[in-house]
C-alpha cells in the first residue's frame, strides 16, 4: 500500500530542475549530459549574466541564486503538485531519472528537502543549535534542496540579501528555527538517500559497476543517491574535491621527473613516423642535455600542432602557443614516454577535448601519467578504479584531475580559458603540480584515455647520465625498450619453424642474430671510452683468470660496471638459445669472463689456438669484416651484431686469426665456467 502511494505521488507529481550558471564551461557541459540522459526538465538562471556571488571556492557567497530562485519561483508559486529541485551545476551530475528522484522525495514525506553534509558552515557556532542526529551527517547545504513549488516559493521570498551574502547560511537560519522548520515542513536528507555531497565524504562513496553504467553507492548509509555533488558552494576546498571525484573517476600515484636525452631521441624518432602529418609539428626538443631544437615546416595540413619535448620547460613553450593564432595544438611530451601508436594525436584530437593524455604506464607495472583522484592538500590519493583503469580492464575516455608527461591542449582553449594563468610557473611547486591545478582551478577538464593501446612509460630512477650510453643499462628497468634498441630485429627467428634459420659452420657450433647494430657501436664506444684496455702479457691475472695462457687486449664487464647487465642479458636471450640449440642443458647462467677483446695488427693482432675454461662460449663480433678491419683465411665472415656459440674445454680447439687492418672487436663470455 505505501510503495503504490508513493508510485502514484510520483506520477501525479511534475518536476523542474532548476540551476544556475554564468557560464558555459566543461563542468556545466557535464551536468548537461546527465540531464539529457536522464530526461529531465531544465531551467537554467543566470547563463550570460555576470557572477556577483563572490568566490565561493574560497569563501562565503552565493546568494545570487536565491535571488534569481525567488524570481523564477513567482512563475511556479501556485503550483501544488510541482516539485522543484534546485542543484549547481558546474559541480553537479545527476545519477538516475526523474522517477526514482520522486520516489525517493515521497519517502521523507516532507514538503521540502535539502541536502546534508558533515561540516557546519559558514559559521560553525550554530552547530550545536542544530538536531542531534544519530546516524548520517548533520549540517545543512545549500548545494542541492528539492521540494513542493509553494514551499520553496515561500522560503526563497525571503530573500532580502546582497548578492554576495551567504546562501547557505540563509537556508541554514530558516531551517535552525523550529517554527519556520515545522511551517516549511523541511527536513534535511541526512544518509544520501538523494543527494550525496562529497565534501569530507569520500571515504564513503564507492563506484557500483553495473552492465552498463557505473553508479556511485553510498557504504555508509548503503544509499544510492541521485545528485553527486562535488561541494562547490560549501565554500571549503571545493574545487579540489569536485575534481577528487571528477566524475568518479581513478588512481594515484607518485610523480617523478627527470631529463636525459638517449631514449628521448628514440621518442623523437618515433615521433616522427607518427602518422600525424609531422610538417605541421612543431616541434621543441629541450632537456639538461640538449639546446631546443626546432623542427618547423608549414604545408597545407589542417592542424598546426607545437610539440614540446621540454623537461622543465614547457612554459616557454606554451607561450609560443598561446600567442600564436595559428597554433591548433600544443602538445607536451617528457622523455620518460615512449609511444608506439603511430596513430596517437589522430585519436586524441578526435576525442575533441581542450586537455587529453593518452593513458600510459610502465610496462608491467602501476605507474601512470595519471592519478584518479587528489587528496584535500591537492595531491596524490587513491581511486577505487585506478588499477582497473592502468591495466585497461575498464576502458574509456576518464575525467581526471592529475595528468603529467604526455598530453595534447588544444591551442584555443590556451588563448581563451587558460590565458589568464601561468600554467607552469609558481614558486616553489612541481610544474606538474602547477599545471593541472591551473587547469582545474579554470574549470577546464583534464582526460586520460585509455581506449587504444599508446605507448608506455620509461623509468628513469637508475638512469646514469654520466655514462655514455646510459641506455644500455637499462635492461632491468626499461626491458622493453632495451629489447627494442639493443637485441637484433631478427632474434625472435631463432625460435621459429625455420630450421636453417641458426647456422652450424661446423658440429655444435652455432652461429645466430643477437645484438643489434647500436648495442655493438654503444659497446664498443664504451669500451674505447673507458679505455682501460689490459696489454697483452702484462694483464692482471685475477681478471684474466682461466684464460692466462692466452692473454688479450680486452675490457671486462665488471671493469664498466656491466657484469649484472650482462649477465641478465645471457639468461634472458643466451639461455633460451642454449636451451634450444643444446636441447637437455640448462645453462646456469654463471660467467665471471666476460670482456671486449680488441685485435690490431699493431697491438695484439692474433689469438694463439687455445680451449676455454667454459661450459660454453659466446662470440659476439662488434664490427665489421673487410670494413672495419681486415683478416685473413677466414672461411667464414663474422656478421655484425651475430654470436658464434660453441662448447668451451677440451672439444672446441680454436684461435684468432691475424688481423691484418683495422680493428677487430668480439664481446666474448666463457658461460658456466
Ligand atoms: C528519454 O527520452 C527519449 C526520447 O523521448 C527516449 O528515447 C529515452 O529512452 C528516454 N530516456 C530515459 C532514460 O528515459
Ligand atoms: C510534514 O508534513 C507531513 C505531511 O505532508 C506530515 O506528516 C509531517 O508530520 C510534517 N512534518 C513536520 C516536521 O512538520
Ligand atoms: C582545506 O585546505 C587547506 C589547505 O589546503 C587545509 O588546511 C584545510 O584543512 C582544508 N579543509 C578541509 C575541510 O579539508
Ligand atoms: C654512474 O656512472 C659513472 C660513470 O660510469 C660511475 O662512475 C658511477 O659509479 C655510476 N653511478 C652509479 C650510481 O651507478
Amino acid at each position: 500500500f505505501q510503495k503504490e502511494i508513493i508510485s502514484l505521488t510520483s506520477i501525479l507529481n511534475e518536476l523542474l530542475v532548476i540551476t544556475a550558471a554564468t557560464e558555459v564551461n566543461d563542468g556545466y557541459l557535464r551536468f548537461m549530459l546527465t540531464i539529457r540522459q536522464f530526461n529531465y526538465t531544465v531551467q537554467v538562471l543566470g547563463l550570460g549574466e555576470e557572477w556577483k556571488g563572490g568566490d565561493v571556492a574560497r569563501t562565503v557567497g552565493g546568494g545570487q541564486k536565491v535571488r534569481w530562485l525567488k524570481k523564477e519561483l513567482e512563475k511556479h508559486k501556485d503550483k501544488q503538485n510541482t516539485v522543484i529541485m534546485f542543484v549547481d551545476s558546474y559541480d553537479v551530475i545527476l545519477a538516475s531519472g526523474p522517477e526514482e528522484l520522486l520516489k525517493k522525495f515521497s519517502r521523507f514525506s516532507h514538503r521540502v528537502v535539502f541536502s546534508a553534509e558533515g561540516f557546519c558552515w559558514p559559521d560553525q557556532r550554530l552547530a550545536s543549535k542544530y538536531p542531534v542526529v544519530h546516524h548520517g551527517k548533520r549540517y545543512l547545504n545549500s548545494g542541492g534542496l528539492i521540494g513542493y513549488a509553494p514551499e520553496i516559493h515561500a522560503i526563497v521570498k525571503k530573500w532580502k540579501y546582497k548578492d554576495d551574502d551567504d546562501d547557505q547560511l540563509f537556508y541554514t537560519r530558516i531551517y535552525l528555527d523550529k517554527e519556520q522548520r515545522r511551517k516549511f515542513n523541511i527536513t534535511l536528507d541526512h544518509k544520501s538517500h538523494i543527494f550525496q555531497n562529497l565534501n569530507g565524504a569520500i571515504e564513503e562513496v564507492v563506484l557500483k559497476f553495473e552492465k552498463s553504467r557505473v553508479r556511485a553507492r553510498n557504504v555508509a548509509y548503503d544509499t544510492l543517491p541521485v545528485v553527486i555533488h562535488g561541494n562547490g558552494p560549501t565554500k571549503v576546498n571545493t574545487s579540489i574535491l569536485l575534481h577528487s571525484f571528477a566524475l568518479l573517476q581513478l588512481r594515484p600515484h607518485v610523480t617523478y621527473r627527470h631529463s636525459h636525452q638517449t631514449f628521448a631521441l628514440l621518442l623523437i624518432t618515433r615521433l616522427a613516423t607518427l602518422i600525424y602529418p609531422h610538417t605541421r609539428i612543431r616541434l621543441f626538443i629541450h632537456n639538461n642535455v640538449h639546446r631546443p631544437i626546432v623542427i618547423f615546416k608549414n604545408n597545407r595540413y589542417q592542424y598546426r600542432l607545437f610539440a614540446c619535448l621540454c623537461a622543465d620547460m614547457q612554459n616557454r613553450y606554451v607561450e609560443a602557443c598561446k600567442k600564436d593564432v595559428s597554433c591548433d595544438y600544443f602538445f607536451s611530451i617528457d622523455s620518460d614516454v615512449a609511444l608506439t601508436n603511430p596513430d596517437v594525436l589522430r585519436i586524441l584530437i578526435e576525442e575533441n577535448k581542450a586537455v587529453i593524455a593518452p593513458m600510459l604506464s610502465r610496462h608491467g607495472k602501476l605507474w601512470s601519467n595519471f592519478w584518479g583522484a587528489l587528496s584535500p592538500e591537492g595531491f596524490y590519493s587513491r581511486s577505487e578504479d585506478y588499477i582497473d583503469i592502468v591495466q585497461s580492464k575498464r576502458v574509456g575516455l576518464w575525467n581526471v584531475p592529475y595528468i603529467t608527461q604526455v598530453y595534447l591542449i588544444r591551442g584555443e582553449t590556451l588563448r581563451s580559458r587558460l590565458a589568464p594563468v601561468s600554467l607552469y610557473q609558481q614558486e616553489g611547486m612541481d610544474p606538474d603540480m602547477i599545471f593541472c591545478k591551473s587547469v582545474r582551478e579554470q574549470g577546464v577538464f583534464m582526460f586520460v584515455s585509455n581506449r587504444d593501446e599508446f605507448g608506455r612509460l620509461i623509468s628513469s630512477t637508475n638512469y646514469n647520465i654520466s655514462r655514455l650510453h646510459p641506455d644500455m643499462w637499462q635492461i632491468f628497468d626499461n626491458p622493453v625498450d632495451w629489447r627494442e634498441k639493443y637485441i637484433h630485429e631478427d632474434y625472435s627467428k631463432i625460435f621459429e619453424d625455420d630450421e636453417n634459420f641458426v647456422e652450424q659452420p661446423c658440429p655444435d657450433v652455432y652461429w645466430f642474430p643477437a645484438f643489434s647494430e647500436r648495442m655493438c657501436d654503444e659497446l664498443v664506444e664504451t669500451m674505447e671510452d673507458f679505455g682501460g684496455w689490459s696489454g697483452g702479457k702484462n694483464k692482471d691475472e685475477r681478471l684474466s683468470g682461466g684464460y692466462e695462457n692466452v692473454p688479450t687486449v680486452d675490457i671486462h664487464m665488471n671493469q664498466i660496471q656491466y657484469e649484472k647487465e650482462w649477465l641478465k642479458f645471457l639468461k634472458d636471450y643466451i639461455v633460451p638459445v642454449t636451451e634450444k640449440l643444446y636441447p637437455g642443458y640448462y645453462p646456469k647462467a654463471q660467467a665471471v669472463m666476460n670482456f671486449v677483446v680488441r685485435y690490431r695488427p699493431d697491438e695484439q693482432p692474433s689469438l694463439r689456438p687455445h680451449h676455454d675454461s667454459s661450459t660454453f662460449t659466446v662470440n659476439i663480433a662488434l664490427n665489421r669484416k673487410n670494413i672495419d678491419y681486415e683478416v685473413n683465411k677466414l672461411s667464414i665472415s663474422p656478421r655484425k651484431g651475430w654470436s658464434f656459440m660453441h662448447p668451451g674445454r677440451l672439444t672446441h680447439y680454436h684461435e684468432g686469426l691475424p688481423v691484418t687492418r683495422g680493428t677487430r672487436y668480439i664481446m666474448v663470455s666463457f658461460v658456466d665456467p
